[in-house]
């Protein structure tokens, strides 16, 4: 493993650490000004991981309606590269630290929001907010758990995106005769057969180890479906059980398909390797439909296809993207006149068709999405919803560091008794 990664991942885990430990300096702050003090002509620093390629045309729509309606609060997009928050959270949690929050920041749903910076005094709740903006009945109730705490309401949710899914090349796999695979025993079916053909069966990019994870957590899913998946993260399930074991026997097999130069490829350079057919499939969050359509210039259902990764048909990864209001920022009225604009069906309108994710809100404009958009609509209502694990919601930060630590020497090593005892010994963060 690159000595970089290991450097910034202990780097990551000691912000965290040192942030959530510092309540007490918190409450020596102001609270926030929520009640309209504050500079309102302050400028808004608007914090994500949202750069580049596939990820940053919706936030720049979000906030050019913003400046539209809101001319004299200057904003600045203080976003920070690597994907799902790698470089991101560990300047977020140094900011922190130091008292010096941006004025909002993307945060998961879950709890990375609820047990990270709720429970380290860092967050308003914003129950007011959601109550004069009319906001109660606007989104999922499963979705404002999400972001709740103790009967407070701390974010509010921009998106929902689908974990659980597998992006297919259509013309390789209809020039084999092939159809995607709906369980485990039909992906290497379909994998020994392009295998066979030269044709790399599974994309990775591991650049960055999330990805790896996020590839392993829909193999949990399929293996031990929604009940048992949700219980690794109360601890009722151990990782040594012989069910998630099967899950990383399985895990390991998938990755004798993957590409040899996926330690140097990010999501992005993975999900090309599919657009361009070098690859067959890809395990991506939906984010990598904007990247396909609104950057590679793919269409739905004809240059690509996607289905429910194996064994995961009926579920549903959700992750959520969120923001919310730090305590002790300069214009609070300013943020909360930002988070109505990400709260309202033109801005989720605006955001969702480039993002590739689906509205938060239940009233958007469904005819702004294309079909991949509305048959996610449609399988988030009926869909048996799981927290995602790479994304924060299924459990803490510190856990989190320690698994993908562990999934980047698996992917090297292929040692599931290794990886077995990593993550059980990792499991005690969870408590
Ligand atoms: C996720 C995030 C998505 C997308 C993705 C890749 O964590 O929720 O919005 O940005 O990372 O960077």
């Amino acid at each position: 493993m690159k000595k970089s990664f290991l450097l910034s991942l202990l780097l990551i885990f000691s912000l965290i650490i040192s942030a959530c430990s510092s309540n007490s300096s918190t409450e020596e702050k102001p609270e926030g000004n929520s009640e309209g003090g504050g500079d309102a002509q302050a400028p808004l620093d608007i914090f994500s991981w949202w750069t580049g390629a596939g990820e940053e045309d919706g936030l720049k729509a979000l906030l050019a309606i913003f400046e539209e309606k809101y001319p004299d609060i200057p904003v600045e997009n203080a976003a920070v590269a690597g994907g799902a928050g790698t470089n991101a959270k560990a300047v977020l949690a140094s900011r922190m630290q130091g008292d010096d929050p941006p004025a909002t920041f993307q945060v998961h749903g879950g709890a990375e929001l609820n047990e990270g910076w709720v429970a380290a005094g860092k967050m308003e709740p914003l129950n007011d907010f959601y109550e004069a903006e009319g906001l109660n009945d606007k989104f999922p109730q499963d979705l404002i758990d999400m972001v709740s705490k103790d009967g407070n309401i701390y974010s509010v949710p921009v998106n929902i995106h689908r974990g659980n899914v597998l992006w297919y090349n259509k013309k390789v796999f209809e020039e084999n005769g092939l159809q995607a695979p709906t369980t485990f025993d039909e992906f290497f079916e379909v994998a020994d057969a392009l295998k066979e053909k030269g044709i790399t069966p599974l994309a990775l990019g591991d650049k960055e180890p999330w990805t790896a994870t996020h590839l392993y957590e829909t193999v949990l899913l399929g293996v031990l479906g929604n009940e048992d998946y949700g219980k690794l993260w109360t601890g009722e399930l151990s990782f040594d059980d012989p069910k998630v074991v099967k899950a990383a026997e399985i895990f390991q097999k998938m990755l004798t398909y993957i590409n040899d130069d996926h330690s140097s490829r990010n999501w992005q350079d993975a999900s090309q390797l599919v657009a361009n057919g070098e690859a067959a499939m890809n395990v991506m969050g939906d984010w990598a439909k904007g990247y396909f359509v609104n950057d590679l210039n793919l269409k739905v259902n004809e240059d690509f296809g996607y289905i429910p990764t194996p064994g995961t048909e009926g579920q549903f990864m959700v992750i959520t993207d969120t923001f919310g209001l730090p305590k002790g920022v300069e214009n609070s009225e300013g943020v909360k006149k930002f988070l109505s604009v990400l709260a309202s069906v033109e801005g989720q309108d605006a955001f969702n068709p480039l993002k590739g994710s689906i509205p938060a809100r239940v009233d958007a404009d469904i005819e702004k999405y294309d079909q991949y958009g509305k048959d996610t609509m449609e399988d988030f209502k009926t869909g048996k919803l799981a927290p995602s694990l790479a994304h924060g919601s299924a459990a803490s930060e510190g856990f989190l560091t320690k698994v993908n630590q562990s999934i980047n020497i698996f992917v090297t090593q292929q040692n599931t008794d290794q990886f077995t005892q990593d993550m059980t010994a990792a499991a005690v963060e969870l408590k």
